[in-house]
Parts: C-alpha cells; sequence; structure tokens
C-alpha cells in the first residue's frame, strides 16, 4: 500500500481526557457536584512512570470541553506518601466527601495501605481528614480503591481487597454518615482461584439490575478471554444490604480490545449511568515504549460511556454530548459510488455504519494499521493491530450474541473506541505506527450489500495543551 498523507503529528489525542504532562491512569471521583462534572484521575505529574500518585482534577459543564485545575490531592501526608490512589467521591448535603487510599511505604519497605477521606465545600480545595478506619484482619495490605454507593439512608463502602492466601475479593464496610464506617465482610463468595488481586470495584444501580464491575489481576488466558495484562468485567446480579448475589451467567469481560482498565462509575443530575475508563493497562515493557512519551505524557481516558441494561444485556453507549464534537459530516452512501478506499482529511473521526441486514463477511483496514474482519457465518468480529514493541501483529476477538446491525467508531491519532451493535461489545486500544496513513480502505466487495448507512464525522479538537 502507498503511504497517502502520511501524518505528520506526534500520536496526539484531542477529545479523549489526558492528562497535561506525565502519566495518566484510572479515572477517580467522578461526579457531578454545583452544576460540573468532575473528572479526577491518577496522575504523575512528575514523570511518566507509575510514581509520585496524585488525583489530578478535570471540569466541564458538558462532557466535551475540559477546564483542567490543579490537583485535588497531593501525596504529602505520613498515610499517603506513597501516592494517593483511587477512589470515589459522593455529595452529601452539599460538601463533596473524596474518599481515596493513601499508599505507603515503611521503614522495611513494606506496603501499608490506608482508606482515607477529603471533604470539599466547592469541590476545589480539599480538606484532608486522614485514614477513616483501621486495617481488617485477614486482608493483605493490597487494600484500595473505595468506591460509595448509598441504599436508602444508609452508605456502602466496597473496596478491592487480597486474602491472606493471596486472591482477590472485595470486601464491604457500611456507614450512617459517611464519617464512622463498620466492617461488614465479604461482598460475595469469592470465585475460586478468580486471580491475585481486584482492583477498582464499584457497584452500579440500575432499573432492575445491579451490576458489580471489577478488575482482577492474575486470570490466565483461555482462548477468546482474558488476553490482556489484567482484565476488567462484571456481573449481573442484585446487591442489597452489602451482599451481592450474582445472575447466573458470571464474569462478563467488559471491554474486548486491548487497552481498558479501572473504569468507574457515577450517576449525573439527569439520571445516566456514566462510566469512564483508563486506555490503559499494559505489560511494562509494552507501556515503557509507547512513543508519546518522547512528547511527555502517557495514556488517556475512555470517552464517557452511559450504561443501560436492555433485556439481559448490558450497553455501553458513547454519551449524547459527544455529537457536539462533529464538524463535517460525509454521507458516504449518498454521496459517492463507494470506492475501495477514502481518505480521511484528519484522524479525528467518528463514523457510523449499519445495515438492513446481516452483512456478508468484511475486513476493513484503518490508516495502514488496524483492521477489523467480520467473519460473518460465526458472528465473529477480529481486531488486529501492531505491537509498537515487538512489531508483531496482534489481535482480540468476540464472538457476537447476534449478527452485526451496527458500528460506532470513534478515531484519533492513536487511539480508537469501536462499539458494536449499540454497544453490547466494545473494544478500545492505541495504535503507534510511524506508516500510518489517513487511508479507510475495505476489502470483499460484498461488504456494501445491505448498507443502511455509512457517515463519517470530523470531530472537533476540544483539549489541546500548548
Ligand atoms: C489500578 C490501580 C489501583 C490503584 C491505582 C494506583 O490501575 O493499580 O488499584 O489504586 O492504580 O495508581
Amino acid at each position: 500500500m502507498s503511504k497517502v498523507e502520511q501524518n505528520d503529528e506526534n500520536y496526539t489525542v484531542y477529545y479523549h481526557v489526558r492528562a497535561p504532562h506525565g502519566l495518566l491512569n484510572d479515572p477517580n471521583g467522578l461526579v457531578y457536584f454545583n452544576n460540573q462534572y468532575h473528572v479526577f484521575f491518577q496522575w504523575n505529574p512528575e514523570g511518566t512512570t507509575h510514581a509520585n500518585k496524585t488525583w489530578g482534577h478535570a471540569v466541564s459543564t458538558d462532557l466535551i470541553e475540559w477546564d483542567y485545575l490543579k490537583p485535588a490531592l497531593e501525596p504529602t501526608d505520613w498515610f499517603d506518601k506513597d501516592g494517593c490512589y483511587s477512589g470515589s467521591a459522593f455529595e452529601r448535603e452539599g460538601k463533596l466527601y473524596l474518599f481515596y487510599t493513601g499508599n505507603v511505604r515503611n521503614v522495611n519497605g513494606e506496603r501499608e495501605s490506608y482508606q482515607c477521606l477529603a471533604v470539599s465545600e466547592d469541590g476545589i480545595h480539599f480538606e484532608k481528614r486522614g485514614p477513616l478506619f483501621d486495617h481488617p484482619n485477614n486482608y493483605t495490605a493490597h487494600l484500595r480503591d473505595p468506591k460509595i454507593w448509598q441504599e436508602k439512608d444508609e452508605y456502602w463502602m466496597i473496596l478491592g481487597a487480597q486474602t491472606l492466601d493471596l486472591k482477590g475479593t472485595t470486601i464491604v464496610y457500611r456507614s450512617p454518615d459517611l464519617l464512622n464506617w463498620s466492617f461488614e465482610g465479604e461482598f460475595m463468595d469469592a470465585l475460586p482461584d478468580f486471580g491475585y488481586m481486584w482492583e477498582c470495584p464499584d457497584v452500579l444501580k440500575l432499573p432492575n439490575k445491579d451490576v458489580f464491575v471489577f478488575s482482577p489481576q492474575g486470570l490466565e488466558a483461555k482462548g477468546d478471554f482474558y488476553q490482556n495484562i489484567f482484565q476488567t468485567g462484571y456481573i449481573l446480579g442484585e446487591a442489597r444490604s452489602g451482599k451481592f448475589i450474582p445472575d447466573k451467567e458470571g464474569f462478563i469481560e467488559m471491554d474486548r480490545g486491548f487497552e481498558f482498565y479501572a473504569p468507574q462509575s457515577f450517576k449525573d443530575d439527569h439520571g445516566r449511568t456514566i462510566i469512564l475508563g483508563w486506555m490503559g493497562a499494559m505489560d511494562p515493557e509494552v507501556e515503557a515504549a509507547v512513543p508519546t512519551i518522547n512528547e511527555g505524557w502517557i495514556h488517556h481516558l475512555t470517552l464517557p460511556r452511559e450504561i443501560k441494561i436492555v433485556g439481559n444485556q448490558l450497553l455501553q453507549q458513547p454519551v449524547e454530548e459527544l455529537k457536539e464534537l462533529r464538524l463535517a459530516s460525509f454521507d458516504l452512501l449518498k454521496d459517492i459510488a463507494l470506492k475501495d478506499r477514502i481518505i480521511l482529511s484528519t484522524p479525528e473521526q467518528e463514523m457510523n455504519c449499519s445495515w438492513d441486514e446481516s452483512p456478508a463477511s468484511f475486513t476493513w483496514n484503518f490508516r495502514n494499521e488496524v483492521t477489523i474482519t467480520y467473519e460473518a457465518t460465526e458472528k465473529r468480529i477480529t481486531v488486529e493491530r501492531t505491537n509498537w514493541l515487538t512489531g508483531e501483529r496482534e489481535t482480540r476477538s468476540v464472538n457476537l450474541t447476534r449478527p452485526l446491525e451496527t458500528v460506532q467508531l470513534f478515531l484519533e491519532d492513536s487511539s480508537m473506541e469501536i462499539y458494536l451493535n449499540q454497544g453490547a461489545e466494545v473494544f478500545s486500544l492505541r495504535y503507534f505506527n510511524e506508516n500510518r496513513t489517513n487511508m479507510w480502505q475495505w476489502k470483499d466487495a460484498k461488504w456494501k450489500n445491505h448498507l443502511a448507512d455509512l457517515t463519517v464525522h470530523e470531530l472537533k479538537r476540544t483539549i489541546e495543551f500548548k
């Protein structure tokens, strides 16, 4: 393939929340407070390694344009001196409460974890109140990532934990006032040998269904499943009085791509349940080879995704507001007799594609780098990219439960989110290829059959750091 309109930018992303510089990981403290969306995030402002974790802070009124504020929490106290680790936010009586884990290395170099509180009147300046309770018996120091929800007039906190025989689990605490907490035991019976640590647990309360989301570490790859260094998934069921009763389906991976980890949810003032995740956890050597390190930054968050349950199916859909990103739109079905390729004007694009009837098998290639293949008989989607460390092609796949109907795709210069069948499956991934072009090319002429819509939108750049 010839090089067309070779891209000369530095893999910058322009509409996904990233940090101005340094390393970003988990989204934290997501909340709608005082007429603003607050996104906090794990942030090392001093470098592109996993150290010096503060809570970076960005605010928005529309989930599109973001203002960056000073870090809300910095590791300056004895109980968080080696990192203000992940946690969540909760509003009570006009005040914003942040719950987070203070990470400490003691004089012997051993880990200690403190579950801490910080309180704010304005959502900008936070007063640390220190640890909330003593470390519970029977769990290792891998105890972190408090997430709060409310049932009637009680508050519940869930924490990622590790048992003394090194199994991942979650424990819960209960409080009448967000200040005094009592230990209530395990959230669910531990799944047998389901990894050595569960990070960033979350409980989503949706109409008729609760969703327990967590990020287990230490699962072995099995067929299409658990292919990444760490996984994130969910179990549908019912959360009541500190216990989770799972439905029978078990653990389902939330995203089938290469980079998605540690998502967090919140409810906004419209009652929507929205998540953002981190794109994402990588093998350390692969992470160290990410070329944006040369530009002084690494990683970004996913787009905000609304979570719905339809039937018994969890759907993740980019929030409505993202339509405001659209600049010029091209209806490819009307505009042109579809050729085998189009040249995109910029990397920042959204594509929407739907079919009237099940499509035949096809392969799409984006930017001389990422391919999406659909095998119609198996209803199987495979996404392939080049590993930027090894130079090898690598794949992730899923078999859909029903034939492909829709694809919604968000593209940036080094990032892609692919939503299939109204968000029943999602693939999130980064890609870095010096020879990337702006071409979108498709093979197998038959994929055009039954096309109902094929629209491409150029997207606005809303996040730029000078
Ligand atoms: C998940 C995680 C959390 C921890 C944070 C530290 O990516 O390991 O468990 O609180 O990142 O940055």
